[in-house]
């Protein structure tokens, strides 16, 4: 959850911290701090609240000497978010920052204060400073000490120490939250908990493992694990980023660019995924893990939040055109719980970053079992990425808002892929319906564009709908069928970036109870593309207005019939005429519309829309 940046070498280090942070604020926001050598003098300054704070404080600073620092941005768990519980944390000649849980530091803290020592902050990563400075006042180096005490500690975190004792270096160990290296080009060593903070510099990443204890210093990268010193061996992968998608490009927020960038982000994925010099459907390119898929009896699918709503939508497809049960999963509740495995049972862990600890868990514990586990991430070289048995990726490139919007479109359309490549083989009846959805699923990011410009009519029309009812009580967004995961995303998405209160529901269950809620002060958002539960849809739309309630309807463009019925109407470009558009492929088209509600609400409210309050884009803590 926090962000971690280190650096040693020629350039200027705080220019480097503070670029590095920025890049990883959207991780953890509460506080944040650097630590940096000054001709071999330790020097701290951090803050709470944004890392702004902190730039003042360093305004003027040009630190002498070998180029050396460590910095931070904290998501809080141990302790408030204060300038005194802000990372780096100094234990006489110790600093370090942190990122994770120490699960055991009250214990630690007890023989701590056994031995006198007292600490400052009400954190546990402060803790580990003390257990360094105990090793090396008995005589030991720098990265015994840290390899020693790193032993001791119960959970998943990564730490970044420096000393004053041995100036020109910072150990670093990993075990279960991210740490990527990077050897400078020009000499010396980057160090991130995520490759977008080392991007400008370099695409060359180094993915430390578990267990895996580097050392940063002028000549370079050093790694070692903590069970041996002998060089753990580990190898460079590049990332095909590029830092010119870290800008947000004129626009106003991160989020609004990533939502306008989503035909990109099909056209990226479909590349990525399909061997396009093939003419038959869906021609999934071969890659270890397709095999797997075709021969899997069921699938379970875990993932949690936005990832998870985009799993529901990979049940329903899998379900539909590959006919393989598909089960949907919270990892929160999975990772825990004893579920029935039968014989061919394939796991799918989905995760935008790649690093969330409750999808990693059930990952790891899967493969304990022997279930094969495949994963969809969108970070090359992530941990859960590495730990499946079979990497997916998907293209939307980085995606800086808290708020997840194209790595849900971009994760929605690995599973369609993969649902309409097993359609192929089940019967010649699916396969050609398999194949006329292809020919429709290639023109998606064409639609998707003339429905995403700026000044054009879904967009105008999702501004109106936020303007005209910021004010509302609640909202409620349903749908059914393939528009029920996008319901529930809608109602995520408004609850995360506007803070208000929404909800989503399947339409046909609202009246199962929480339609008592149903009054003049409430807005519906109905899902309501013409599918096959259209007529459905409509009816609990007029069972709502019959209450009251206020009425965002989205659908098909030129739809008059359920228009009349709505205060505001969000047209998709598909036509209420066209009858052979599939419905299975609504979503795509759906999606965009509730994010630039969410969007629009945010701003009005004056909420920090790509840094909402409380959230962080990594939860690597459970
Ligand atoms: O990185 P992941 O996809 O595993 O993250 C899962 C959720 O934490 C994430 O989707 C969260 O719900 C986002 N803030 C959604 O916008």
């Amino acid at each position: 959850m926090c962000g971690v940046v280190g650096y040693v070498g020629r350039r200027p280090v705080l220019d480097i911290l503070v670029k590095g942070l920025k890049r990883l604020e959207y991780r953890g926001y509460d506080s944040a701090g650097v630590a940096y050598f000054d001709s071999d003098k330790l020097k701290v300054e951090k803050s709470e609240g944004k890392l702004v704070n902190v730039e003042k404080l360093l305004a003027g600073i040009a630190p002498k000497g070998l180029q050396l620092g460590i910095g931070h941005t904290r998501w809080a768990t141990h302790g408030k978010p204060t300038t005194q519980n802000a990372h780096p944390h100094r234990t006489g000649h110790v600093v370090l920052v942190h990122n994770g849980i120490i699960e055991n530091y009250l214990e630690i803290k007890a023989d701590l204060k056994k031995k006198g020592y007292e600490p400052a902050s009400e954190t546990d990563s402060e803790l580990f400073g003390f257990l360094v400075l105990d090793k090396m006042k008995s005589g030991k180096k720098l990265v015994e000490s840290v390899r020693e005490s790193f032993k001791l500690l119960h959970g998943f975190c990564s730490v970044v120490v420096m000393s004053e004792q041995e100036p020109g270096k910072f150990v670093a160990v990993r075990n279960g939250t991210p740490l990527v290296a990077a050897v400078d080009p020009q000499g010396g060593a980057f160090l991130a908990s995520d490759a977008q903070a080392l991007l400008e510099y370099t695409k060359e990443m180094i993915f430390l493992e578990d267990g895996d204890v580097l050392v940063g210093d002028e000549s370079g990268i050093h790694i070692s694990t903590l069970a041996s010193t002998k060089d753990a061996g580990r190898k460079a992968v590049t990332l095909n980023w590029s830092a010119d998608k870290m800008d947000k490009q004129g626009f106003e927020h991160y989020m609004l660019k990533e939502i306008m960038e989503q035909p990109m982000t099909m056209v990226d994925t479909l590349n990525s995924l399909l061997d396009r010099a093939r003419t038959d459907p869906f021609p999934l390119a071969e890659q270890p893990g397709v095999e797997v898929l075709r021969s899997a009896k069921e699938f379970i699918l875990a993932a949690c939040g936005t990832s998870w709503h985009a799993s529901l939508l990979g049940k329903y497809w899998l379900e539909r055109w590959g006919g393989v049960p598909a089960n949907i999963e919270y990892s929160s509740e999975l990772r825990y719980r004893d579920p029935v495995l039968r014989a061919g049972a394939v796991l799918i862990g989905t995760s935008q970053s790649g690093e969330t600890a409750d999808t990693l868990a059930i990952i790891k514990e899967m493969r304990k079992r022997g279930v094969p586990t495949v994963s969809i991430t969108n970070v090359r070289g992530s941990t859960i990425s590495r730990e499946s048995n079979y990497g997916f990726f998907t293209s939307a490139g980085p995606e800086f808002s808290v708020a997840a919007t194209k790595s849900f479109l971009a994760q929605a359309l690995v599973f369609f892929l993969w649902a309409g490549h097993l359609g192929l083989r089940r019967s010649k009846d699916i396969a050609s319906q398999v194949q006329v959805i292809f020919d429709q699923l290639i023109k998606l990011p064409h639609l998707l564009e003339s429905m995403l410009k700026p000044d054009g009519v879904m967009v105008r029309a999702c501004e109106e709908a936020a303007k005209k009812f910021q004010n509302a009580k609640g909202f409620f967004f349903i749908g059914r069928g393939y528009s029920f995961p996008i319901a529930l995303e809608g109602a995520l998405k408004l609850k995360e970036v506007a803070y208000v209160h929404s909800e989503g529901y399947a339409a046909g269950e609202l009246k199962h109870g929480p339609i008592a809620m149903i009054d003049k002060e409430m807005v519906t958002i109905v899902l309501v593309p013409q599918d096959s539960l259209y007529e459905k849809t409509v009816s609990n739309l007029q069972e709502l207005k019959a209450r009251g309630s206020k009425i965002i309807g989205i659908g098909n463009a030129g739809d008059e019939k359920v228009k009349k019925d709505c205060d505001v109407w969000i047209p998709i470009p598909v036509k209420s005429a066209d009858k052979d558009f599939d419905e299975s492929l609504y979503p795509f088209l759906l999606v965009p519309a509730v994010q630039l509600f969410s969007y629009y609400m945010a701003k009005l409210k004056g909420t920090d829309v790509d840094q909402p309050r409380n959230l962080a884009k990594s939860v690597t803590v459970e």
